[in-house]
């Protein structure tokens, strides 16, 4: 199917590592999956040198993802590499927020505009038990050092997993002082981790429906708000007075192939036109040739494949989320 009229692919996702030092329950197995061998890997010059070539089709903004992009060495030297391509005017970072008090201060100045941090539970109990092993009091200083060296906005991505709801007081809370943009995601089948199903995870209307009600219990009506900055599937909403929004991704029963404006690499040098297509495309052997036309060949290759109707819920990935970065 042809994207809807006036849809451009301005967008890449890059995916640095397929490594990780979580394993959360709706992302991976508890041993963890195969990582693919480090030789098989693109060098960040092969990665900048692709960015490039897609400049051509319009990418104008690239989030760099992972597995856990910061367990990579040097990421801040592919940010600085990406940042000295004139067209790319955004540059983000999906990250579990563990080593950024570590990076925060070194990704700004390498050039990195905004980081959107999984914080999928305010209870450490919760929080272990999601990431298993994961420690609360680290990610949350991954926040505030995201704030502090102005990784604005800092977006929180948190799936609503089973046994949420009890914690939305705690997240509204935190968006009363901080500028933070809390984003609700539903739990997608990728992978085959997480609930057996979607109806086990919670839905965007039941979150909704109970951040209404602690509106009208105290934080004021919720009001529509105007996107922060990144163009995205989210949609935004902000109590009166509070600094930060609230949000929803609804991945599922939202579903927005028809908004989607995304290209994915994986870090072994795949192109990937959606993340519920087992459809690749290897741009390896022409980035590594530097071979710049081939590289934007495969891309449109790939662009002509999308397809704009799949079917999320039967949707089955060859590889989970880790493998391809989210
Ligand atoms: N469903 C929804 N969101 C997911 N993420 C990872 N796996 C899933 C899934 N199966 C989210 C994480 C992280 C981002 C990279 O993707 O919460 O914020
Ligand atoms: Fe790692 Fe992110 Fe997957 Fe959690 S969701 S295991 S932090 S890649």
């Amino acid at each position: 199917m042809n994207p809807p009229a006036g849809q451009t692919v301005d967008y890449l996702r890059l995916s640095v590592t397929d490594r990780c030092n979580f394993r959360c329950v709706y992302c991976m197995p508890p041993e963890g999956v195969q990582s693919i061998p480090h030789e098989q890997v693109l060098s960040y010059e092969d990665m900048a040198f692709f960015v490039k070539a897609a400049v051509e089709v319009g990418i104008s903004k690239v989030r760099i993802t992972g597995g856990e992009p910061l367990v990579r060495k040097g990421l801040p030297s592919l940010v600085a590499m990406i940042r000295a391509i004139p067209e790319i005017h955004d540059i983000s970072l999906t990250t579990n927020g563990v080593l950024l008090p570590r990076f925060a201060e070194e990704l700004k100045t390498a050039g990195l505009n905004r980081v959107n941090i999984s914080l999928d539970s305010l209870d450490p109990r919760r929080y272990r038990e999601l990431t298993r092993g994961g420690l609360l009091s680290e990610a949350v200083a991954g926040v505030e050092a995201a704030l502090r060296f102005g990784l604005c906005p800092v977006k929180l991505n948190v799936v609503m997993m089973p046994d949420l709801l009890p914690e939305l007081p705690d997240f509204v809370a935190m968006t009363r002082e901080l500028p933070l943009h809390v984003r609700f995601i539903e739990w997608m089948p990728v992978g085959g981790c997480g609930p057996r199903s979607t109806s086990d995870s919670l839905t965007k209307d039941q979150v909704m429906a109970a951040l209404q009600k602690l509106g009208r219990e105290g934080s004021g009506e919720l009001m529509t708000d105007a996107s922060p900055m990144g163009w995205g599937p989210a949609r935004y909403y902000r109590f009166p007075g509070h600094a930060g929004t609230v949000g929803f991704i609804g991945s599922v029963s939202g579903h927005f192939c028809s908004e989607c404006n995304r290209l994915r690499l994986t870090s072994d040098g795949r192109l990937k036109n959606c993340l519920f297509s087992s459809e690749e495309i290897d741009v390896k052997d022409a980035v590594q040739a530097r071979d710049g036309q081939r590289v934007v060949d495969r891309i449109r290759e790939s662009l002509e494949r999308k397809s704009f109707d799949k079917d999320v819920e039967t949707g089955r990935a060859s590889r989970g989320m880790s493998q391809v970065g989210g």
